[in-house]
């Protein structure tokens, strides 16, 4: 590079620049597109709500089900007539994993193509775009996990509330289901890396973090010493339960085949291990289950079930259930009511069965009609519903320890959402609580847990008082 160049692109680099990102996916893509936005920083990329003036626009996509992925292309379509001229546009996520060249096709505005694992190669692409001058369009989609965490800065922001991703990728392969496709083979990261990771997390201000994988529980991590056998995920909780500063610990998506004895028992021991348990059950019919690759019934579900409440009786348990799995009959659909009927979710969400190309559900003859998946979704979740409103208003009157998140607002479906003037909070059991500011409110300080009175209970939320 000769001198005048040199100087030219420095000045590039310090002039300030606005990357607008929107997340279409799972938790595992917010902390994905969080730790991408970090990486940009030193390039001097600040982030904008607003993705007409931006110079890099990213959607973080989704792949799990069509209406997520198609929703990726009516987005790029306004993206290409809006945005500002010479701005560059990022597919990321799991539909740039599973479609690679084929979104170009679909998409022609497309700069970038980054599959989950490659995300960590974003600076180095902008780098080289800049300083080659390069017009073709950068894809990436090797699916290597190790190499993308070794490759991440280190951590520069933590909410009140913060993800870490400790797993990645499935090994399972349900039969409706693209992770494995999307996402790769199961990777656990080094015990080590992820201590320092919450350990940065708590030095910057988290009090909670979410263990983040799509097989969590699966967790298998290469320990300290040499010769020791992996961690468990139990393990590894009970040990980041060490960090003073890190006062609850969660842990998302489970499968049931992988609640091994010791997690179950970690939420009687562990006090930091909040009372909250997200483990999808799918269906509750033998037949369909199997159909679906689970490797479990319904009867093996309600035993964990019943394990954990052995262990911890007043445990919240969460589940994804899917209506319409090719040749599900009406008498499949009820046992899945009856599963649910007998567990009483605390929260659970309800989706009707997507095909997804390249699964193996997907090619099977006997399809349900549209109108019997809807039909089926609105019955579930009448259902559900009421489960959660139920669990929701046995609390009014009742004391709960809550986590200060933030100030108010922060929406909230079902009429429980936050106001101005009001304080957002997190339950132990994962429920959003909205804290009307009484007087002095200075104790009332992000991160805090307090003492909460609820006085409502709402669909999805709940209200209180300051005690
Ligand atoms: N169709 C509908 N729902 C799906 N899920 C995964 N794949 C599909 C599909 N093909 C649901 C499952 C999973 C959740 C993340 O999304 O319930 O647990
Ligand atoms: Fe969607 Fe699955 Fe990718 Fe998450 S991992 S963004 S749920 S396809």
């Amino acid at each position: 590079m000769t001198v005048s160049s040199e100087i030219k692109s420095s000045a590039r680099r310090a002039a300030p620049r606005r990357v607008f990102l929107k997340n279409y996916g799972c938790q595992m893509n917010v902390y994905d597109g969080a730790r991408m936005l970090e990486s940009l920083t030193p390039l001097g990329y600040q982030r904008t709500e607003d993705a007409e003036s931006a110079d890099l626009v990213i959607l973080m996509s989704c792949h799990i089900r069509a209406k997520a992925a198609e929703k990726i292309y009516s987005d790029l379509g306004r993206i290409r007539q809006k945005k500002k001229e010479g701005s560059l546009v990022a597919l990321a996520g799991c539909v740039a994993q599973a479609e690679g060249a084929e979104s170009l096709r679909r998409a022609p505005v497309l700069d970038i193509v980054l599959g989950p694992q490659s995300l960590h190669k974003l600076p180095q692409i902008l780098r080289r775009r800049e300083r080659e001058g390069i017009a073709e369009t950068s894809i990436e989609t090797a699916l290597a996990a190790d190499a993308k965490f070794r490759s991440l800065p280190p951590r520069g922001r933590a909410s009140v509330s913060a993800f870490l991703t400790v797993q990645e990728g499935c090994d399972r392969f349900c039969s409706f289901c693209v992770v494995p496709y999307t996402r790769g083979a199961e990777f656990s990261r080094p015990v080590m890396d992820i201590i320092k990771e919450a350990e940065i997390l708590a030095l910057k201000g988290a009090k909670e973090i979410i263990l983040l994988g799509q097989n969590v529980n699966a967790y298998r991590g290469r320990g300290f010493k040499r010769g020791e056998g992996l961690w468990s995920l139990a393990r590894l909780i009970k040990r980041l339960a060490h960090i003073p500063e890190i006062r609850r610990i969660r842990y998302t998506t489970s499968h049931p085949s992988d609640m091994k004895e010791d997690l179950i028992r970690a939420h009687q021991e562990e006090e930091k291990l909040m009372p909250f348990l997200h483990l999808p059950a799918q269906s509750g019919s033998e037949r369909i289950l199997k159909a679906m690759n689970r490797r479990h019934d319904a009867d093996f579900y309600w035993r964990i079930v019943k394990r954990l409440r052995e262990a911890r009786p007043d445990i919240a348990l969460s589940s994804d259930f899917i209506v319409g799995f090719p040749g599900e009959t009406e008498e499949d659909f009820q046992k899945t009511l009856a599963l649910a009927e007998r567990v009483s979710f605390a929260q659970a969400y309800s989706f009707k069965y997507s095909p997804r190309p390249g699964t193996p559900a997907a090619s099977l003859d006997n399809q349900i009609p549209e109108e019997t998946k809807q039909e089926r979704l609105t019955r579930l979740r009448l259902l559900l519903d009421a489960q959660q409103r139920r669990f929701n208003e046995s609390f009014v009157g009742r004391h709960l320890p809550v986590l200060l998140t933030g100030a108010g607002g922060g929406g909230g479906r079902g009429g429980g959402g936050g106001r101005e003037g009001q304080i957002a909070a997190k339950s132990p059991y994962g429920q959003s609580v909205y804290l009307e500011k009484e007087g002095d409110s200075r104790h009332l300080a992000p991160g805090r847990v307090s003492d909460a009175l609820i006085t409502e209970g709402y669909a999805h939320a709940l209200r209180g008082r300051a005690a």
